[in-house]
């Protein structure tokens, strides 16, 4: 496997205080890493990812890509942004029904280039190898990025974004005893795990999962622990993962995915109206309520150092504005 990567995204992406919400909280130091920023087409945390899938694609000799997700996929999005960069064919396989008119990051991902298909109730990247035949039958080299772009390769993303806020702690002088970030399809997990153990940072993932439903017959945990059993061969770390090491904060996906609810709304107003910064109504609005919950009913040790994950997706808000309002 390529460990090289091809570069799409500005890093590092900022790390700061949340100068105001810390007050609010006097017991806890709160910090924010802004993958939201990450650059490319509108940022998110998909960028990192793509980095290392890309170039394999490229190093594969590929010319076009296939990926799927849901039709407000930040991660779709931003592969085909990847792929205008790289001069790839993108082929996006969305759930849902083609809408009268095109919004959020659907409009984004249409403006891109990228060529699209709905496929109704299957937005988990189901119908991949049906496309990847027919396309493979008009002559083109196909490269399949799984759903959210989760897989080792992609993980190397977040191995690597680890070592970066090693090095910002250190800059800056700073700890960090908790990390809360949005974990959907696995890949920034298994990374973030990864990365934690092969840069020897000591901090403790606090995932808070967004989507209850299974991948593929898979459990989210499953899915993290074979990425993650696969990195510690690549990485050569001296340790072995059980399903009961993988940590993930269930109860906030109750309503299910892209459902919006008050908890939603109300992280995104607090994060919005007290530090100026916009989170998305599917991922990290649900995360960061997970996280206002913790702080709020004082779940964590006092005198913890938090940092809340922005993984992006704020084009997503455009399309829930009715939700929102
Ligand atoms: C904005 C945002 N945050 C978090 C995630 C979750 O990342 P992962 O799929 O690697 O778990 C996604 C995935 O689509 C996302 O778009």
């Amino acid at each position: 496997m390529n460990i090289h990567k091809f570069n799409l995204g500005f890093f590092p992406t900022p790390l700061q205080k949340l100068e105001r919400l810390s007050k609010k909280f006097p017991e806890y130091t709160i910090y924010i890493k802004r993958d939201d920023h990450t650059g490319l087409a509108s940022g998110g945390n998909k960028t990192r990812k793509l980095e290392y899938l890309i170039q394999e694609a490229i190093d594969l000799k590929c010319d076009t890509i296939i990926t799927a997700g849901a039709q407000q996929s930040n991660h779709c999005r931003q592969t085909a942004a990847a792929c205008a960069i790289a001069n790839l064919q993108c082929h996006l396989l969305l759930g849902g029904e083609k809408p009268s008119v095109y919004d959020g990051n659907l409009l984004l991902s249409s403006t891109l280039g990228a060529t699209i298909h709905f496929t109704g109730a299957n937005r988990k990247g189901e119908d991949i190898d049906n496309l990847k035949t027919v396309l493979k039958k008009e002559g083109k080299k196909c490269y399949v990025i799984p759903y959210g772009g989760s897989n080792l390769t992609g993980a190397h993303g977040f191995v690597e974004a680890v070592k970066e806020l090693k090095d910002q702690l250190r800059e800056q002088q700073k700890t960090v005893d908790y990390i809360f970030f949005a974990s959907s399809s696995g890949g920034m997990q298994a990374g973030l795990t990864l990365g934690l153990d092969v840069h020897n940072l000591k901090a403790k993932l606090l995932p808070i999962s967004i989507d209850k439903d299974e991948t593929n017959g898979h459990s989210l945990e499953e899915v993290i622990l074979k990425i993650v059993e696969k990195g510690t061969e690549f990485f050569k770390i001296d340790k072995t993962y059980s399903l009961t090491d993988i940590e993930l904060v269930k109860g906030y996906d109750k309503a299910g995915y892209g459902v919006v609810t008050s908890n939603e709304q109300i992280a995104i107003k607090e994060l919005a109206t007290k530090e100026g910064i916009l989170l998305d109504p599917v991922y990290t609005g649900r995360a960061f309520y997970g996280m206002l919950d913790f702080l709020e009913n004082k779940k964590l040790p006092k005198g913890a150092t938090v940092l809340f994950w922005h993984t992006g997706g704020l084009p997503a808000i455009f399309k829930y504005a009715k939700d929102l309002l």
